[in-house]
């Protein structure tokens, strides 16, 4: 699988990781067995993927504790592994963040501990708080850059105007937002910035949860308890034009060789202002599925007819 220098970092990850909400992230989604969860790591680990994608905030502490876990085993090697996590959320009040430098340094030694090891590859700060100036809390984590604690400097769900002010010592290595095939609001204005910078950008939600994988139909309902119900794009009209575009992308998928999640991730593999993709798996199997998008090559033209049709 092909690496991706993160940022003007030292780090280097693959084009393809994991996402992770779904190992140990209890307080996000019901019935997950944190035994899958890291099957679904080891899987990843075994088949090229090198970049996992995580955070405190999946079972505050969970998923990044299976992760530790996992790379304790004599089968895995921790230098070959990228860990990715984040903080923000204040433990115990996890409605509330925090961007202060002290309790992002705390958070790095805590986020070590649950990680079993020395340093983390890429720390994002999760979410913005609304006292802290950017710069001054990246300048914490350029600190314990220096000190050699994390490797590269990420940020997460900050506004352009934020992200600008986080790198005016030009210490940003990444940016990880919302983004997907449905949701475009980062090309205006957001890439070009993130390009002249050398900034990395990672989409998350690059399957919109789900629903840019083709498994749902027009008639799908979606239990009032799940948080997909009050989304826009799961209900009414919108629903409606989303599935009938999965259509259109199923005829390309066939004519690729490819599966529908597999030609949507390898479209964002493709698409140069992207410096990674990393789809969120269930189980061994949509990891396994996913993992195979780095072998889909779609020509030009498949990429640009894509790319109109979810322009609605
Ligand atoms: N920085 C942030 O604030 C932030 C926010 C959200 C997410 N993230 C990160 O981004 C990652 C990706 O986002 P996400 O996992 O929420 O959403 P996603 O990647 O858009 O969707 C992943 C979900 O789609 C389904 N799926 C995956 N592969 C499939 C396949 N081959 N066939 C059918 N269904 C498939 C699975 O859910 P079901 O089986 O339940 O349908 C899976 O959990 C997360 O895991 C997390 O690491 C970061």
């Amino acid at each position: 699988m092909a690496d991706v220098q993160i940022g003007k970092s030292q780090v280097y990850a693959s084009t393809l990781g994991l996402g992770t909400n779904k190992v140990g992230g209890h307080n996000l989604f019901k019935n997950l067995d944190d035994e899958v969860g890291k099957d679904v790591i080891r899987a990843a680990l075994r088949n090229g993927i090198t970049m996992l994608d995580t955070a405190y905030a999946y079972g505050f502490g969970q998923s990044e504790k299976l992760i530790g876990e996992v790379l304790q085993e004599d089968e895995f090697d921790r230098a070959r592994v990228i860990i990715a996590t984040k903080a923000a959320h204040i433990p115990g009040d996890e409605s509330k963040m925090d961007n202060s430098p002290e309790f992002l340094k705390n958070a790095v030694e805590d986020a070590l501990k649950r990680l079993q090891t020395e340093y983390i590859d890429i720390f994002y700060i999760h979410f913005p708080d609304d006292t802290t100036p950017k710069n001054e809390a990246v300048a914490a984590l350029h600190e314990l850059k220096e000190a050699g604690k994390i490797r590269a400097i990420g940020v997460s769900n900050f506004s352009l105007a934020q992200i600008k002010e986080a790198n005016l010592a030009g210490y940003v290595d990444v940016v990880e937002d919302n983004y997907n095939l449905l949701h475009r609001e980062a090309e205006t204005e957001l890439f070009p910035y993130l390009d002249k910078h050398h900034i990395s950008f990672i989409p998350y939600f690059p399957l919109a949860s789900g629903l840019l994988s083709g498994k749902y139909t027009a008639t799908q309902k979606f239990d009032q308890q799940d948080p997909r119900s009050k989304k826009d794009d799961f209900t009414g009209e919108r629903y409606q034009k989303i599935i009938a575009t999965m259509a259109e992308i199923k005829v390309i998928a066939q004519r690729n060789d490819a599966s529908v999640p597999q030609l949507i991730l390898a479209w964002y593999l493709k698409n140069p202002h992207i410096a990674a993709v990393i789809p969120g798996a269930r189980n061994v199997e949509q990891m396994l599925a996913n993992a195979k998008a780095t072998d889909i090559r779609i020509s030009h033209d498949d990429y640009e007819l894509i790319d109109d049709l979810f322009r609605f």
